[in-house]
């Protein structure tokens, strides 16, 4: 049984105070989520994640958006993981759409990190997702496929089972048109027949989650569906009613 799983992505939102306030009011929702066995986590910028650290019940899981792969050593600006793990995160998430888009970061740059991630036992939360001119063309798994094979490149069964993935079409981010969930399934299980290529029967062991304009009344559909594990969500996992909604609408 793969353990259903909630992760909010703040984005570039919330700073110190507001991340603060929230990891604060979480408990009960954290306490909801915990007595159906779903694990729920958010993560926060960078500065908020300390904070957050500070405040959240145990059982609120802590993500970072982004790491580098080195240890440490002269790489301004960049945060390693480490001092991620000195801090309390425990999954970070890896290749977004909006880092691929805006920092350039590529499947094989990802397949770094996703390796440095699991040699320091933290989660890697691994996105992918097409265009829109992609999804018309219909080239969407064939598109995905190539960025699972790359993200996934030379890991062993046991580290791939560790890996979550993500699938976020990106015509469905921030932009109110989430994909149907027979869209969504019908990708998430194109994936997974694709980890089974590589991994056999422990690609049944992955968990591969849906994101993109999921709101508390469209999580339902997507949880109906056998593949779909979870929800990477942006802008409803922001305020803690809409995230105890989600919540609930996982149950
Ligand atoms: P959204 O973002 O839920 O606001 O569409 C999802 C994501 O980018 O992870």
């Amino acid at each position: 049984m793969r353990t259903k799983f909630l992760l909010g992505n703040w984005k570039m939102n919330k700073g110190p105070k507001e991340a603060e306030e929230f990891a604060s009011l979480s408990a009960p929702l954290v306490d909801l989520a915990a007595a159906h066995h779903l694990e729920v986590g958010v993560a926060p910028t960078f500065v908020s994640l300390a904070s957050v650290a500070s405040h959240k019940p145990t059982q609120l899981i802590l993500s970072a958006q982004n790491c580098n792969e080195h240890d440490h050593g002269a790489y301004t600006g960049e945060i390693s993981i480490s001092m991620l793990k000195e801090i309390g995160v425990t999954h970070c998430i890896i290749g977004h759409s909006e880092r691929r888009e805006y920092n350039g970061e590529t499947s094989e740059a990802c397949n770094l990190k996703i390796k440095a991630l699991l040699a320091n036992s933290l989660t890697p939360v691994y996105c992918c997702g097409e265009s829109l001119e992609t999804f018309e063309k219909g080239e969407t798994l064939s598109f995905v496929s190539e960025q699972i094979k790359k993200g996934f490149a030379s890991l062993t069964p046991e580290e791939a089972v560790k890996v979550v993935v993500a699938y976020e079409p990106i015509w469905a981010i921030g932009t109110g048109k989430s994909a149907s969930s027979e869209i969504a399934e019908a990708t998430i299980k194109g994936i997974r027949d694709v980890l089974k290529e590589l991994y056999g029967s422990r690609a049944e062991e992955i968990r591969i989650l849906y994101g993109g304009s999921v709101k508390p009344n469209n999580i339902a559909e997507y949880m109906k569906c056998p593949d779909i594990d979870g929800a990477l969500v942006g802008g409803a996992s922001l305020t803690i009613e809409s995230y105890r909604e989600l919540v609930e609408g996982m149950i």
